[in-house]
């Protein structure tokens, strides 16, 4: 990228709207006991970005972050989004919209679980409207048909997408990706590969855009899917990733890598390789991760080190986007 295409691309980001919710910068700490339990290889790091803060923090935050304020200034008095019953996203924005005065309804899809996964009694407690379906393929059409209904009872409803993985969305994790790049040049690290869980496209979308804009053009992307395909994941990405081209006005180009291979038995279920990650980091550092996103995708970061794909003098950096309320049911 010309460094005149970029510094206008870096103005446009600036101007951009967006409420500041969470706390930032989070922390980015060294896993040194996690290293010598693996035996070696290269330094591992984490972004805990399960301290965001709101709404039991995690990657949401920073997303929501530009979506609400885009909501607000359309004069939205109600917000309406989906994901299935645990959704991390769904709280986040129930606790979000709480605290902003905002009517909140999400539209969930699951079997209705027993006991009650705390995510979704966290919405209540906020005063979300939980509409049912029965299928994530349900979901958008029931979100429309809330539009409708909501702005015929005279309502300003504002819809955010499946979480918040939009071109809009997505500029949350631009902007991580500079406050990372910051935390690099005090501290002087470096990092060969940045780890994380991949589903809905915009933490991954955002990461793509900011390593253009902000970081090395050396360090590899590794989106890890707990769900989908890869082929599925890298075309969402790759059109949120456009959509952030267009919005600031350049075109990014780089490599946009999602791995399958720790998906196991689907979207919610654990595996025996995202379990032992979970016990692993618990046990030699005391973090916690969720069963479902960032235990499998820390299991494809250890698979790497495992396989020997890093040399002793590399960084590889884990990107934790939080999730942990999925362990705890009510
Ligand atoms: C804890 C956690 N990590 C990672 C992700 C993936 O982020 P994205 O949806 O932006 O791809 C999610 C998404 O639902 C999540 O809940």
């Amino acid at each position: 990228m010309h460094p005149m295409d970029r510094g206008r691309a870096i103005q446009r980001f600036e101007e951009i709207p967006k409420l500041v919710l969470g706390h930032y910068p989070t922390p980015v700490e060294k896993l040194a006991r996690l290293r010598a339990a693996v035996g070696g290889g290269p330094r591992i790091f984490i972004k805990r970005d399960d301290y965001t803060g709101p709404g039991f923090g995690g990657n949401k935050v920073r997303k929501l972050e530009y979506v609400l304020a885009a909501a607000l200034q359309q004069g939205a008095d109600t917000v309406i989004t989906c994901g299935g019953e645990r959704s991390n996203h769904c709280r986040v924005t129930a606790m979000l919209a709480a605290r902003l005065g905002l009517g909140c309804v999400l539209v969930l899809n699951g079997r209705g679980e027993e006991p009650k996964p705390a995510s979704l009694a966290v919405e209540q407690w906020c005063g979300a409207r939980i509409e049912r379906v029965a299928s994530r393929e349900e979901r958008a059409g029931r979100m429309e048909a809330l539009v409708r209904e909501l702005k015929k009872a005279g309502k300003n409803p504002a819809m955010i997408p499946l979480g918040a993985s939009d071109a809009l969305g997505a500029m949350g994790f631009v902007a991580a990706t500079a406050e990372l790049a910051a935390q690099m040049e005090v501290e002087g690290w470096r990092f060969d590969a940045i780890y994380f869980a991949s589903s809905s496209g915009g933490t991954h979308a955002g990461l793509a855009a900011g390593r253009e804009l902000f970081l090395p053009g050396s360090t590899e992307l590794v989106g890890i899917s707990p769900d989908d395909p890869a082929e599925e994941i890298q075309s969402t990405v790759t059109s949120i990733v456009q959509g952030l081209g267009q919005r600031l006005g350049v075109e990014f180009t780089g490599e946009i890598r999602v791995l399958d291979n720790f998906v196991g038995a689907g979207y919610g279920i654990e595996s025996p390789q995202s379990r032992r990650a979970f016990e692993l980091l618990a046990r030699t550092e005391g973090i916690l991760l969720d069963p479902v996103y960032t235990a499998k995708a820390m299991a494809g970061l250890l698979d790497a080190i495992n396989k020997g794909q890093y040399s002793e003098s590399q960084n590889l950096l884990f990107w934790h986007t939080g999730g942990q309320l999925a362990l705890f049911h009510v």
